[in-house]
């Protein structure tokens, strides 16, 4: 059986670039790994990431967000995810469950025993490790002016709605301390990346 890692934060935290040196370590010294992103990494997973990011007209409820990513997650855990993890690679995960707990939990104000149940119907999977790359929303704010990418739909909400995002993975964080490792997410790249390999390698050997 393979190791599930995921990483988290709000945007601008820098975890795709953290998904990828740690990948790249990890291949480095001969393991299978396999990244993937959500919502997508999947034909049908990459349709419903435009249906949630796109802007339109007629933006999701939020129960209707929930279910959307939660589509998006069963898909992927049942096509991609559990059997890259029986053929004994490593999964690296941009993005899982603790997402959805603070985005549609803590940032749209969804119950969190409904969050918790889709979790448990679309999920059904724990990973071995998360990191939480942790960043101030005003810093997210700076980081995503110096980048000057046009935002998506979920990058458009005001910066309230990321403190909001913050303070719920800061919540799940304390619900599973064994398992969620929080990151200052300003330190250099490659601080991040030095703790956060150190850490995988810790849990491979174990
Ligand atoms: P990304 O920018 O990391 O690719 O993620 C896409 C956006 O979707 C990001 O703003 C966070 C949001 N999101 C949720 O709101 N709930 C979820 O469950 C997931 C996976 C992402």
């Amino acid at each position: 059986m393979g190791i599930l890692f995921s990483f988290e934060g709000i945007d601008g935290a820098g975890k795709t670039t953290q998904v990828a040196l740690l990948a790249d370590a990890l291949s480095g010294r001969g393991h299978k790994v396999t990244c993937l992103r959500e919502p997508g990494g999947t034909a049908l997973g990459e349709k419903i990431r435009s249906l949630l990011l796109d802007k339109s007209d007629e933006p999701p409820v939020p129960v209707a967000e929930l279910l959307l990513f939660a589509a998006a997650r069963a898909q992927i855990v049942a096509t991609r995810v559990k059997p890259a993890l029986e053929r004994g690679e490593i999964v690296i995960l941009d993005r899982f469950t603790d997402a959805t707990f603070a985005y549609q939990g803590f940032g749209r104000g969804l119950p969190l025993e409904q969050i918790l149940s889709v979790e448990a119907i679309a999920a059904g999977i724990e990973p071995a490790r998360t990191w939480f790359l942790d960043l101030t929303p005003e810093q997210s704010a700076r980081r995503r002016e110096a980048r000057g990418e046009a935002s998506d739909r979920m990058e458009s909400e005001a910066d309230g709605f990321r403190s909001k995002v913050r303070d719920g993975y800061l919540e799940r964080a304390k619900r599973h301390p064994e398992r969620i490792a929080v990151v200052d997410a300003s330190a250099s790249l490659e601080s991040i990346h030095e703790r956060i390999l150190a850490d995988a390698l810790g849990i491979l050997a174990a």
